[in-house]
């Protein structure tokens, strides 16, 4: 039993339900969250998490039910009015304008203005600039948001949030995609939070995470509550049994392969840094992958992990230098075009910059990069295209209310999984992953492992980036470790560990 009587409650959900044109994404929610604690709200990709901190945090307006804050029925009105009233919302789709600065992002709705009424930037900026020192951030306020990698760019969501005096404070997948020290440092944050009587709710895939930090857990499955209680009470697999309503398989039984024909090579690899040019991203990388073979590359953030998959994907054609063979022919990739005619496929880190037309539908997405697959004399066929499409959703197991539904109406992980289709239906020879299972829940993540080795089994080559080394180690043959942009191991499955993994990712440059 939950020890809670001393404690009350700082929100109460009753009974809230809300549809989507008729489709339930919540039904009838009851939940409590208390102010000195952080509450875990966990759950399937879909199972409801986003919508119900949207209606806590005044995002969505209509919904059936009650809120209560501090005994106090809400009607927020927008998410401004929410938190001015102390709730806040870090959201999990990363919502900054991306050529303003760091200081106009945080302050933006929010500006400080002088005397004169006009906007005091020199306070903005020095403002900002104590929030990223407290977030040890070494960036300057005034570099504009594109400017950023995506985990600095939540950090920056993370900062913009502390600096409302905040009650209630929603963090929803906040460390999908920041490094290790920035996630000891967020939860350092998160327990000062704590003790001044802040009620942090969090929510997360990652549940080792949750062990750590959370006080309390709410499990949401297909839009119902299944169940609430302490984190010390419980454990992992009961919380995944809870989550996904049976027990799950968790370990991948990998073919062994990789004694295939070379499908990819490359010779002194290069990528210079547009901003300096003495500098440089990836810096002479040389590997080959082979048919049947999974490579993952690990590394630190900032090592060169993503920006070594642009460079093979041509997508920095002028800073590229050194060779890549492609079955062993050299080839010169200048842009996607070239990647896509050359047999590559890349799903990239951040779906929302480059993956998703997010207003278009999941069909036309999923068709997106093989329109001549689906067209006949250039017209597209809708019969094909909504077919391919169908197809993915049954093997990557998406939740869709609909193939025609736009995609930014999907939940966080049921968008990675389009844009995993959208790449797989272009039928590549060598697909590179970019933190594929990033958002992805427990059940989802073992089916994509299980994808992964099955296109590897069927001859495709396949690089695997990801910073959980948990992951690297359940499906690669061979392991590379980049540090610093440049190569600092190489590993077969079996020499590997995660001791062996992070000693070379922490090799530098002399
Ligand atoms: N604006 C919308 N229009 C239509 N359906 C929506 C909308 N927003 C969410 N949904 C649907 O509501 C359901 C719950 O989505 P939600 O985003 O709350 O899931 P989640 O638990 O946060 O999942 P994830 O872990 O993948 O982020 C999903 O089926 C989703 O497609
Ligand atoms: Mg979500």
């Amino acid at each position: 039993m939950e020890n809670k009587k001393q404690i009350k409650p700082i929100l109460e959900i009753c009974n809230v339900s809300k549809d989507f044109s008729g489709v339930y994404a919540l039904r009838n929610i009851d939940m409590q969250i208390f102010p000195g604690m952080v509450t875990a709200v966990i759950g399937e990709n879909g199972a409801g998490k986003s919508t119900l901190m949207k209606i806590i945090s005044g995002v969505h307006q209509q919904y059936k039910g009650n809120v209560w804050l501090k005994g106090e029925a809400t009607s927020f009105k927008n998410p401004k009015e929410a938190a001015e009233k102390g709730v806040v919302i870090i959201h999990q789709e990363l919502n900054l304008i991306p050529h303003l600065s760091i200081t106009e992002n945080l302050f933006l709705g929010n500006e400080i203005t002088g005397k004169s009424g006009l906007l005091d930037y020199a306070q903005m900026h020095k403002k900002a600039k104590e929030l990223l020192t407290r977030l040890h951030l070494n960036i300057n306020s005034r570099t504009a948001i594109n400017q950023l990698r995506v985990g600095q760019q939540q950090m920056v969501e993370i900062a913009r949030a502390l600096l409302f005096d905040s009650k209630v404070l929603i963090m929803d997948e906040p460390t999908s995609a920041i490094s290790d020290q920035e996630v000891e440092l967020l939860f350092k944050i998160i327990n000062d939070l704590k003790t001044r009587g802040v009620a942090v709710v969090y929510i997360s895939h990652k549940l080792n995470e949750l062990f750590e930090i959370a006080d309390r857990y709410e499990v949401l499955r297909d839009g119902q509550k299944v169940g609430s209680g302490l984190m010390m009470d419980t454990n992992h697999d009961q919380l995944v049994k809870m989550m996904v309503g049976r027990d799950l398989a968790s370990v991948l039984n990998k073919d062994q392969h990789c004694d295939g024909d070379e499908l990819l090579r490359l010779e002194n690899l290069c990528l210079q840094n547009p901003e300096n040019k003495r500098d440089y991203l990836v810096d002479g990388v040389n590997f080959s992958l082979h048919k049947g073979e999974v490579l993952g590359v690990c590394g630190l953030m900032g090592a060169g992990r993503t920006e070594l998959l642009e460079a093979i994907f041509g997508l920095h054609p002028k800073y590229v230098s050194g060779k890549i063979f492609i079955e062993n022919k050299p080839i010169k990739i200048s842009n996607v075009n070239d990647a896509i005619k050359a047999g590559l496929a890349l799903v990239p880190e951040d779906r929302k910059l480059q993956g998703l037309i997010m207003n278009m539908d999941v069909e036309k997405n999923t068709s997106l990069a093989c329109l001549n697959k689906v067209s006949r004399y250039n017209f597209i066929s809708r019969k094909k295209e909504k077919a391919l499409s169908r197809s993915y959703i049954n093997s990557l197991n998406t939740k869709v209310p609909s193939p025609n539904i736009e995609v930014n109406k999907l939940s966080g992980g049921n968008q990675q999984k389009v844009v995993i289709a959208k790449w797989l239906a272009t039928n590549p020879k060598i697909l590179l992953l970019d933190e594929p299972t990033r958002g992805i829940d427990v059940g989802a993540k073992i089916e994509i492992y299980k994808l992964i080795n099955d296109l590897a089994k069927q001859g495709m080559g396949i690089v695997v980036v990801s910073s959980e080394l948990p992951e690297i180690l359940a499906v690669s043959d061979n392991i590379l470790v980049l540090s610093e942009s440049k190569l600092t191991g190489e590993f077969s499955r079996s020499e590997a560990s995660e001791e062996i993994l992070m000693h070379a990712a922490l090799i530098e440059k002399e």
